[in-house]
C-alpha cells in the first residue's frame, strides 16, 4: 500500500518543463515532500516526476520500478476520439444523446479521464469527480496538456477533487451521473495490463461501489448509468430500467 507521495526536485536547467522553484510549489500546494532521486522508490512511497510538461508516478511493482502518467492528446483514446459520433459510442446511447440534445454529465469515477473525454467530444458538458489524490493530479496533469491542443474542450471538461458520494444531495443542472468504479481485477493477473496494475495500486477497489449507486438513485437526475465488465454482478443486485451490451463490457440504465 503506497502512503507516502513524494516529487522529484529538478536543477534549475532542467529541460522537464518546469523548475525547482516551479516544483516546490506545486510540492507545497499538494503536500509533497521533495527527493533529489528517483532511486529511492520503496513499497510504501511513490515518486512524481515531470518529464517534459508529463507529470509522472513512479512505483515499485514486483519488485521493479515503474511509472504511470495520464495521456488524452496522445494514443488509443486520442485516436478513438477523433471519430466520435452519437452512433459509432455506445456510451451516446447510455447517456441518452439525441439529436439535438447533450445531456449534462456528472462523472463520479472520474480515473484516467477516458470516458468523460469521450463525452466531452460527443458535445455532453462534463463535470469530474475524483477523490483519489494522486489519481487526481495525473489527470489534471492530462487536462491541462489537453487544453494546450484543444482549447475548446476547457469549456466542457471540468474536475473537481472530491468524493462524489458527498456531492449527489446537493446535484444542480445535471441530468446524468455516470458511474464506473474500480472491478476486482480476476485471478489471471498476469494478462492485466500492467498500466492497470499500477492504477489499482493507487485507486484500490472502490468496495463502496454498492454505496455509490445508492446514494446516485437518490440525486435529482433523469438517469444514471453504471459502466461494468461483461458478466460483472449488478450493483447492490439492482435491476436497470435496461441494459447496453458491448464485447467486454455493458452499460446498466438507471432512468429516474
Ligand atoms: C475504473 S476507474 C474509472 C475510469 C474512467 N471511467 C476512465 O474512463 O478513465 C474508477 C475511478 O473512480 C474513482 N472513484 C471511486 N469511487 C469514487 C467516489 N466515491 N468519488 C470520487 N471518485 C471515486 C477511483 O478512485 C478511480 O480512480
Amino acid at each position: 500500500m503506497i502512503t507516502k507521495f513524494n516529487i522529484l526536485n529538478k536543477p534549475i536547467n532542467d529541460l522537464s518543463g518546469f523548475d525547482s522553484k516551479w516544483i516546490k510549489a506545486f510540492a507545497r500546494e499538494n503536500d509533497l515532500e521533495l527527493v533529489e532521486s528517483i532511486n529511492d522508490l520503496s513499497t510504501d512511497k511513490a515518486i512524481f516526476d515531470f518529464q517534459n510538461n508529463k507529470l509522472f508516478l513512479h512505483m515499485l511493482l514486483d519488485g521493479e520500478s515503474s511509472s504511470i502518467h495520464f495521456d488524452l492528446d496522445e494514443g488509443s483514446v486520442a485516436y478513438r476520439a477523433k471519430s466520435v459520433s452519437k452512433s459509432n459510442e455506445l456510451i451516446a446511447r447510455a447517456i441518452g444523446c439525441k439529436s439535438h440534445y447533450r445531456p449534462r454529465v456528472l462523472d463520479a469515477t472520474a480515473g484516467m479521464g477516458r470516458d468523460s473525454f469521450i463525452m466531452a467530444k460527443l458535445g455532453c458538458d462534463v463535470l469530474m469527480q475524483e477523490r483519489c489524490e494522486p489519481i487526481y493530479l495525473l489527470l489534471e496533469n492530462a487536462l491541462i496538456r489537453l487544453f494546450e491542443n484543444q482549447p475548446e474542450l476547457k469549456k466542457s471538461l471540468h474536475l473537481q477533487k472530491s468524493n462524489s458520494i458527498e456531492s449527489f444531495e446537493q446535484l444542480e443542472m445535471i441530468d446524468v451521473i455516470y458511474l464506473d468504479p474500480m472491478f476486482p481485477i480476476r485471478k489471471k493477473s498476469a494478462l492485466v495490463k500492467k498500466e492497470m496494475r499500477l492504477f489499482k495500486k493507487l485507486a484500490g477497489e472502490d468496495l463502496d461501489a454498492d454505496s455509490l449507486l445508492t446514494h446516485a438513485l437518490t440525486a435529482n437526475v433523469k438517469r444514471v448509468v453504471v459502466k461494468r465488465p461483461k458478466g460483472a454482478p449488478l450493483l447492490k443486485a439492482l435491476k436497470p430500467s435496461h441494459e447496453i451490451n458491448s464485447k467486454n463490457f455493458r452499460f446498466d440504465v438507471y432512468l429516474a
